[in-house]
């Protein structure tokens, strides 16, 4: 049976700043999907991570469906509503046009889908991050997909050593999708040229090369590069298929103990650690720090399992502990060097008006 799983996800409005939706907006949102979404839905689940409200869709009409779309904006304006009712932060915020055309890509909304032919037994993680953008998983997955040391399937599992095809975007093109195909393990070390520039180069998808079967799908979009302008950061979710032609679910899940840096938290203008949640996490310390949840599932017949929580179990805690250790080491330095962002990826502007000030102030030295 073909099924497509498509994730939409976007901030509607939080309680107290950027902290959580209000029960009552994840409330209207979930009832709308019940309501409009029964004729079309396989299955579906609604989720929050920090400010993010993300609504997970199983159904059979393909990728950037127009009528799946629809269903997804739709179910926001009608939380947004319940946002400014309630006077909620931010209501709204991100579905930046006023009318729907088609497609959520390009109005706001962050989405990640993909179809395939579902298994005889169908295990998926649905990973959501908050305070962060879709840099952020170039690290844990180029680990998981391309690195014997952190995935031992790599060597063992005959059906994964002919390797995985990375799709690489340009997200700081903004007149269509640039992207390029490499191949690990060939192309090892030009993936981790393009990777370490989070901020410019994005994985989109990656793919057995055994099968030619869709491991990974990510969502890619800019918020700024939508809106011309900064409206937030682009708080990523991504959906991975696991275990026989790909990664096991501990394979996928290992890196996120690193807790590596990542670009967002308070202003969405810092570097901060990037700390593995449990579902429906709030945000607190300096807006922050960035968080991911991870929600594995099992599918038949595109009917979902319920949810089990991919952090919740107690090894977590001690790398939640490191990690707070690690931004509280990362703030002492304030505005300092590494703790900031650089310029252009600033979510304020302000730096840049006093710089346009102080350099008329400049002269120079007879
Ligand atoms: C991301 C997020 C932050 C804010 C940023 C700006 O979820 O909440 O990136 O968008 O801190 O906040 P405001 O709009 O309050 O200035
Ligand atoms: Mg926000
Ligand atoms: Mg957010």
């Amino acid at each position: 049976m073909k099924i497509t799983l498509s994730v939409i996800k976007a901030d509607i409005g939080s309680i107290g700043g950027h902290i959580r939706p209000s029960q009552r907006l994840i409330g209207a949102v979930r009832s709308h999907i019940m309501q409009h979404g029964n004729d079309m839905l396989r299955d579906s689940h609604v989720s929050s991570t920090g400010d993010d409200i993300a609504i997970l869709m199983a159904h059979e009409r393909g990728p950037g469906d127009e009528e799946i779309h629809r269903l997804a904006w739709e179910a926001f304006l009608a939380g947004t509503a319940v946002a400014q009712e309630q006077g909620l932060y931010g209501a709204g915020q991100d579905l930046l046009k006023d009318a729907f055309s088609g497609n959520v890509r390009g109005m706001g909304p962050a989405v990640c889908e993909f179809e395939f032919d579902e298994r005889p037994s169908e295990p998926f993680l649905f990973f959501a991050a908050d305070k962060t953008d879709p840099g952020a998983y170039n690290l844990p997955l180029y680990l998981a997909f391309a690195d014997p040391m952190n995935t031992p399937g790599l060597m063992l599992a005959p059906s994964m050593t002919a390797g995985f095809r990375f799709v690489i975007m340009d997200v700081n093109h903004t007149e269509g999708d640039r992207i390029i195909e490499l191949e690990a393990p060939e192309d090892l070390y030009d993936i981790a040229v393009l990777l370490r520039d989070t901020e410019r180069y994005v994985v989109e998808s990656i793919w057995s090369r055994a099968s030619g079967e869709q491991a990974v799908t990510v969502s890619t979009s800019r918020l700024h590069n939508i809106a011309g302008k900064y409206t937030g950061k682009d708080d990523p979710v991504m959906l991975v298929r696991v275990q026989k032609d790909f990664p096991a679910t501990g394979e996928i899940l290992a890196p996120y103990a690193i807790g590596p840096y990542v670009a967002g938290c308070m202003r969405g203008s810092h570097q901060m650690p990037l700390m593995p949640v449990p579902r429906n996490s709030d945000i607190s310390y300096f807006d922050g720090p960035p968080v991911v949840s991870c929600t594995a599932f099992s599918m038949h017949d595109g009917k979902f399992t319920e949810p089990v929580d991919a952090f919740a179990h107690p090894f977590w805690d001690k790398v939640r502990d490191r990690v707070a250790d690690k931004a509280i080491d990362m703030r002492r330095q304030g505005f300092f060097g590494a703790a900031m962002l650089p310029m252009s990826e600033l979510e304020y502007t302000g730096i840049m008006e006093k710089l346009q000030v102080l350099d008329g102030r400049f002269r120079l030295r007879d």
